[in-house]
């Protein structure tokens, strides 16, 4: 397709663009999401109102990426899928994932991970990810350990929830899923380190403040000490371990990736959460998913393609990271122009995802993924593209699809508010994970 060049946009649509499009998502939380600023994101459906000015723009524009300089920093930002893939393509040069404000905000909790990471330590610390992660592998070499791991904890949570008026929300969820989490990543010895989370909770909730955020040396020490006693353990069986195994190099840092994990863990959890809502309002997908079960040993590991497909709508519906950001490391051309060194890229996903041109874009199918429907259309990403691409995808999508497996295994699960996600309507272009709640009924 050919480029097109870049189109400086009105100082009146600049800043509306930061006002409906940055502001909200900053306000729901980019590092650690904001109860009260998820629920109001969702009542004034901010999601949609920022995909609708963003066409508009479109319209007017036209398709090359939008400039704007504020503050003395040049942002464009991308409206076409094929513009959106060749930045991400071009990652780490001369667009680095390592942008200002990232590198501001994640230094509170992982000055070291691969994220913020520039250069031949980027390139290492991204092999070090890779092989510990194995990244396209779709069942982990450790996968034996973690299912009994997530059976064993989901089968806790089920019972806890049996015991309690039956009733499933947001916080025993994620508490039983982050056990999941420090068994997984640091052994059973971590399981009920539920301090190390709630620092690393902290330290995430001042990242949010990116540049303006206040230092949190003392805390970050005492947290890097504790995880790195984790991590040393290298308890058989755990994502540690296979840290330790890779070969170490100069500046690689191994339990410097580890925070990153804990924290995109969550992301997982959000999107297992929202794809468990999908499947209580969606009967025709729920019996495909309990068909898959039928025929599966669930004890042993297994790819189940169709709840996996599952996990990845959840993300594409409602993507965990909207913005994908890059940064120009030199001037690069662009469809006749040039943009500057230091130019910003945005990628607000849910713009491509959320498409009204795609049939599906409002609804809930899992088949896009297995039919090839999602490979061949430009800009579904919820895990982004290129060589910067999230390297635990295979390692999520595993994990999720066997907690769903469980969950479901015995159980059916009633909303509190169905006619939010009902398949005769359009899905809601936010949605509350924080305000999911469940009635849990054994199935047989
Ligand atoms: C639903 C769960 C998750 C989603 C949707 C997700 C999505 C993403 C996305 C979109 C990026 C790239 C951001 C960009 O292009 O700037 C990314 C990067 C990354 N993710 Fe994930 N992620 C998830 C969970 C995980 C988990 C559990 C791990 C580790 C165990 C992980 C490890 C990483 C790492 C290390 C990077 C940085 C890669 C680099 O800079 O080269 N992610 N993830």
């Amino acid at each position: 397709m050919e480029t097109t060049g870049p189109t400086r946009v009105s100082a009146r649509d600049a800043a509306r663009i930061a006002a409906v499009v940055v502001a909200p998502t900053l306000a729901a939380g980019v590092i650690l999401r904001r109860r009260g600023g998820m629920a109001l994101a969702e009542r004034y459906a901010v999601d949609r109102r920022a995909i609708g000015l963003l066409a508009e723009l479109r319209r007017r524009y036209g398709p090359g990426p939008l400039r704007a300089d504020v503050a003395g920093r040049h942002f464009a930002l991308v409206l076409r899928p094929d513009d959106a893939v060749r930045v991400l393509d071009a990652t780490p040069d001369p667009y680095t994932p390592a942008t200002r404000e990232k590198r501001a905000s994640l230094e509170q909790f992982q000055p070291h991970g691969v994220l913020v990471s520039r250069g031949p330590e980027r390139a290492a610390r991204r092999a070090l990810n890779e092989s510990a992660l194995e990244t396209g592998n779709q069942l982990h070499s450790l996968a034996p350990r973690m299912v009994r791991v997530v059976r064993e904890e989901s089968g806790l949570l089920l019972r806890e929830v049996a015991a309690d008026a039956g009733e499933l929300g947001w916080d025993d969820f994620t508490a039983a899923w982050d056990r999941t989490v420090r068994r997984v990543t640091l052994g059973d010895g971590a399981r009920d380190d539920t301090a190390l989370t709630a620092m690393l909770g902290r330290l995430r909730a001042a990242a949010n403040w990116s540049v303006a955020a206040p230092r949190r040396t003392g805390l970050r020490e005492r947290f890097e000490q504790r995880l790195g006693a984790h991590v040393e353990r290298a308890e058989a069986g755990s994502l540690a371990a296979a840290l330790g195994a890779t070969p170490a190099g100069p500046g690689l840092d191994p339990a410097g990736q580890v925070p990153h994990w804990l924290f995109a863990f969550d992301a997982a959890g959000i999107a297992a959460f929202r794809a468990l809502a999908l499947l209580a309002t969606h009967t025709a997908q729920d019996a495909q998913v309990r068909n898959e079960m039928a025929v599966t040993d669930l004890t042993e590991p297994h790819l189940m393609p169709y709840t996996r497909a599952c996990v990845l709508e959840s993300v594409r519906l409602w993507p965990t990271t909207p913005f994908l950001l890059r940064e120009a490391v030199r001037d690069t051309d662009w469809g006749g122009g040039t943009l500057p060194t230091g130019t910003e890229f945005l990628i607000y996903t849910p713009l491509f995802h959320r498409d009204d041109a795609l049939p599906y874009a409002d609804r809930f199918t899992p088949e896009i993924w297995l039919d090839g429907t999602a490979q061949d259309t430009a800009g579904l990403f919820p895990f982004s593209a290129g060589p910067g691409a999230c390297p635990g995808e295979d390692l999520v999508l595993f994990l999720t699809s066997t907690l769903l497996a469980a969950l479901v295994e015995r159980h059916t699960y009633l909303p509190d508010r169905p006619g939010r996600l009902r398949p005769d309507r359009p899905l809601p272009r936010t949605l509350d994970h924080f305000g999911l709640r469940f009635a849990v009924l054994p199935s047989r």
